[in-house]
């Protein structure tokens, strides 16, 4: 049971893929040139087509096969989508002079499959120059707003429908309740999408893969890897091999949660690499950004190689590798085909006779969606709900020299800062908060002795998706017991700043 989200070019049709998802539908995205052909292929049970940023008119604006409105699947056509719709059918779109945009209110005009409870006005959210002028030959128009006279229009015999404004903001108040009566009535497709049934789905599929094989993953103290390993571990258990690189820029007791969490809870091998030294002294006298992360990139790969050609040269050597790749990793890689790795963990640059298969059971899991089923397979709150952190860690967050005193300095601090947004509560809401070190001293004054010591920036963002944020309005009260508690409790700093640089101009991290 799939519904196919049509991509016409804006960021609405993640947001669309995710909201049915919510509605416990299976959801996939696809390109806008897709042909009825490709679309009856994957036999899906609805089908969305997202808003876009075009108009309708402009040339070369974004088209749909028409035969995919023959194939007698379900449609929702949104904002550009019901303007296409419309005007594919034989209806009409015209300019509305200024257009419309932000909350609109909505008449109904009648009975409606799409709005059936919904009272005679409503709140939704418009952002549309285009509007539907006359509906096609068969379409009922049941609502309108004061420029859209076809804000809602249904074809109820080729179950077809078109809304102008936007269900899939959260500023449409009754929207996700609109997509439901789509996807549960109109469709009738159950809601049969859950954490439980994502789990069975992948549990059975890796199985069927791997057999008695054994399987190989790298634990990077990140979500992804780690509910990815969790999700293997329940399908194969102990064929399993994890094997996690102690770098020494890991955030405070990150090895020993993995450890604790692996081999304890799930009786996994893992193989902890302690390659701190290693690490520091491939970092000693580096200052330039880049050159860190490339030091620090191409270590963990030549660590990692060394764990897997041990293993590979041994009896039960591993056949498959398991990736945390995520959805919106193989959307935006365009082609569905399996996704760049991501740069510090890449492990696509081991030699020809380390090559495995890749397992990837996340590739078609949203972030939100990884965190959920991570907590149904009994990983820690702490694991599931870490904010991202870098592949190179605390070696981008010193800013100078990397040293084993720096590291160490900046791993309490940093710890120091979570603890104190966790208890004020808005460590979920934060997209990352964190220390940084510059490494230079200033001086101060403690007790009767003067310091000369580092100071620690405080750095907290909100962001949806780390392409833009805003550095976070954290409470004056929540600053004041970070700042005492940074100075009391780390020896080795004697200030505290707070950075208030939004990305752009700022990147999140410092390097
Ligand atoms: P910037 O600093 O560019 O970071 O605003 C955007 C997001 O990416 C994270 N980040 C990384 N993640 N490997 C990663 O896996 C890296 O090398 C890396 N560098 C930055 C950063 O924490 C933020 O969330």
């Amino acid at each position: 049971m799939t519904v196919l989200v049509v991509d016409f070019g804006a960021q609405y049709a993640q947001l669309i893929a995710r909201r049915v998802r919510e509605a416990r539908v299976y959801s996939e995205i696809v390109q806008s040139t897709i042909s009825a052909d490709d679309v009856r292929a994957k036999r899906p049970s609805a089908i969305i087509l997202s808003g876009g940023p075009k108009s309708v008119y402009e040339v070369p604006a974004p088209q749909l096969d028409p035969a995919i409105f023959e194939l007698g699947i379900p449609v929702l056509g949104i904002c550009y989508g019901a303007q296409l719709m419309a005007l594919q059918l034989g209806g009409e779109v015209a300019h509305t002079g200024g257009g419309q945009y932000g909350r609109t209110e909505l008449t109904r005009q009648g009975p409606s499959s799409l709005m059936e409870q919904w009272p005679q006005t409503q709140t939704c959210w418009m952002s549309h120059g285009d509007a539907i002028a006359r509906a096609p030959e068969g379409f009922v128009v049941t609502a309108s707003t004061p420029l859209a006279p076809v804000a809602v229009m249904e074809d109820a015999q080729r179950r077809l429908y078109a809304v102008q404004f936007h269900p899939e903001v959260a500023h449409s108040e009754r929207g996700q309740e609109l997509l439901e009566n789509f996807l549960h009535h109109v469709a009738e497709i159950a809601p049969t999408w859950t954490n439980t049934s994502i789990i069975d789905d992948q549990v059975a599929a890796i199985r069927a893969r791997v057999g008695d094989e054994r399987v190989l993953c790298a634990l990077s103290g990140g979500v992804d890897s780690a509910v990815a390993a969790a999700l293997v571990t329940k399908a194969i258990g102990t064929q399993l091999t994890c094997v996690f690189v102690d770098t020494g820029l890991m955030r405070k007791n990150e090895g020993e949660q993995i450890e604790a969490t692996f081999t304890r809870q799930f009786g996994v091998r893992l193989i902890h690499v302690k390659a701190q030294d290693r690490f520091f002294d491939a970092l000693a006298g580096v200052t330039d950004p880049e050159r860190k992360r490339k030091i620090i990139g191409e270590l963990f790969i030549r660590e990692f190689e060394g764990v897997a050609r041990e293993l590979a040269e041994g009896e039960e050597s591993p056949r498959f590798l398991v990736q945390g790749t995520l959805y919106p990793d193989v959307i935006e890689s365009g082609s569905g085909h399996a996704a760049n790795i991501k740069s510090h963990h890449n492990v696509g640059g081991l030699p020809e006779d380390l090559s495995f298969e890749l397992i990837e059971p996340l590739r078609s899991l949203f972030k939100d969606e990884v965190r959920h089923v991570g907590e149904e397979l009994g990983l820690p709150a702490e694991i599931v709900w870490r904010q991202p952190f870098p592949g190179p860690g605390l070696g981008v967050r010193i800013i100078g020299e990397v040293t084993r005193e720096r590291a160490e300095i900046l791993r309490n601090a940093d710890h120091v800062v979570v603890d104190e947004i966790k208890k004020a509560g808005l460590y979920r809401e934060l997209w990352q908060s964190f220390a940084v070190l510059p490494a230079v001293r200033t001086v101060g004054v403690m007790g009767d002795g003067r310091t000369y010591a580092y100071p620690i920036v405080i750095r907290a963002v909100t962001s949806d998706d780390a392409m833009t944020a805003d550095w976070a309005r954290l409470p004056y009260d929540v600053i004041e017991s970070i700042a005492n508690r940074l100075i009391r409790e780390v020896p080795g700093v004697n200030r505290v700043a707070l950075d208030v640089t939004s990305k752009p101009p700022g990147t999140i991290e410092w390097e």
